[in-house]
């Protein structure tokens, strides 16, 4: 419910909702197998590791790449500073040049300038176009000018809900011999992933937003690549042999997952990937894109809507601004009609400035949303626009 109305959840972007599966097996967790992991040498604690270890392989099996190429992470966010970190860290240097996006989300931007100001290497941004896709020449020519290093991109973006075309990008940055990161945040909950198929060497996602526990998340890395870099934090379960005079680290995964994990929080995204492996990711692109279709045909005809993204295959987010109301106006008003969605720059500041705005409103579906919560969305908007104009 919200303001005693049922809710209508449209803001899948920000966090999605968790079917009763995943809620299940935190509190199974809890309360049959709460023990650390790699540490006990009883029963619960090997109950507990062997639950750890099946949701690294659930995931890995998901992803089509190997277990010890699965970290555990607290999101996303955590997952793109251990990237800048280490890949950072170990091979850039000066006068190197890390290739961002327009669209990227501050969490794949703010790190690499934190790492680039400390190793010498600068930052090229590749703008947007108008219709929220990436401009792919000026991309090219800069993964071909022979100073880039890193390439970091988003799979999907959180706010024009654009579908970059990884595959392609990552095939035409490993022929300069640079290094791809993709943060698959908002591609996850939307698309079948097959790492092996795109071919990036960096992978990462927040369980929270595919219908997974808060608070965890996965960084894919290439084997090959994972041997060769440094540790992010150091501590325990992360070592070989520690004494006084030096210490050696442990291989992937535990190398980069030092103290005690969020074991629970990995149980729990094991569980949201088992369920996510049951949909039709096809049928459920058809339905979400279906429910954005039907909003963005009433919402059209609104004076002075506009709206921000509107590549032919986006995913479905909805961005959207009407001129002389504020966004935080319309959200207020469909929050006392029970619906919720987002308003602000969506962490993405950077791209606001590209496209001449302090914020917009976004609606953002999941396979759970309906053509009835759609309807009252739209009505809803509507209904803003006659109070607010
Ligand atoms: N990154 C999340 C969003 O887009 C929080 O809303």
């Amino acid at each position: 419910m919200n303001r005693g109305k049922p809710i209508a959840y449209l803001d899948n972007a920000a966090s999605s909702q968790k079917p009763t599966c995943v809620i299940d097996s935190l509190s199974d967790y809890y309360q049959r197998f709460n023990s650390n992991v790699h540490r006990g040498i009883y029963e619960l604690a090997e109950d507990a590791e062997s639950l750890y270890t099946n949701a690294r392989k659930c995931i890995a099996n998901y992803l089509s790449v190997e277990n010890n190429e699965i970290i555990f992470v607290r999101g996303a966010t955590e997952g793109l500073n251990l990237i800048a970190n280490t890949l950072g860290r170990s091979q850039l240097k000066r006068g190197d040049v890390v290739i961002l996006t327009e669209m990227e989300h501050h969490a794949n931007i703010v790190p690499w300038q934190m790492i680039c100001e400390q190793v010498g290497a600068t930052i090229e941004v590749i703008p947007v176009l108008p219709d929220g896709s990436l401009d792919l020449e000026k991309l090219f020519n800069s993964l071909a000018n022979g100073k880039a290093r890193v390439l970091s991109i988003c799979a999907t973006s959180n706010t024009l809900g654009t579908v970059n075309p990884i595959k392609k990008i990552t095939e035409e940055a490993h022929k300069h011999g640079i290094f791809v990161v993709v943060d698959g945040a908002q591609s996850m909950p939307h698309e079948k992933i097959n790492l092996s198929e795109s071919g990036c060497d960096f992978f990462v996602f927040s369980g929270h937003k595919v219908f997974g526990p808060m608070g965890i998340g996965v960084v894919f890395g290439k084997a090959s690549i994972l041997d060769i870099l440094p540790p992010y934090q150091g501590g325990g379960d992360m070592i070989d042999q520690v004494s006084f005079e030096g210490t050696t680290f442990a291989p992937s995964p535990q190398r980069f997952e030092a103290g005690t994990p969020n074991v629970a929080g990995a149980i729990g995204l094991g569980r949201a990937i088992q369920y996510l492996s049951q949909l039709d990711m096809q049928e459920v692109q058809v339905h979400e894109r279906k429910l954005l279709k039907e909003a963005q045909e009433q919402l059209h005809q609104i004076d002075g809507f506009k709206e921000y993204g509107t590549t032919a295959n986006k995913a479905a987010v909805l961005s959207f601004t009407i001129s002389s109301v504020h966004p935080h106006d319309v959200a207020s008003i469909l929050d006392a009609e029970g619906i919720a969605i987002r308003t602000g720059h969506h962490c993405c500041q950077p791209l606001m400035k590209s496209l001449g705005v302090e914020a917009t409103a976004r609606a953002s579906f999941a396979f759970y949303n309906t053509p009835e919560e759609t309807e009252r969305f739209v009505k809803a908007v509507k209904k803003s626009v006659a109070i607010l104009t």
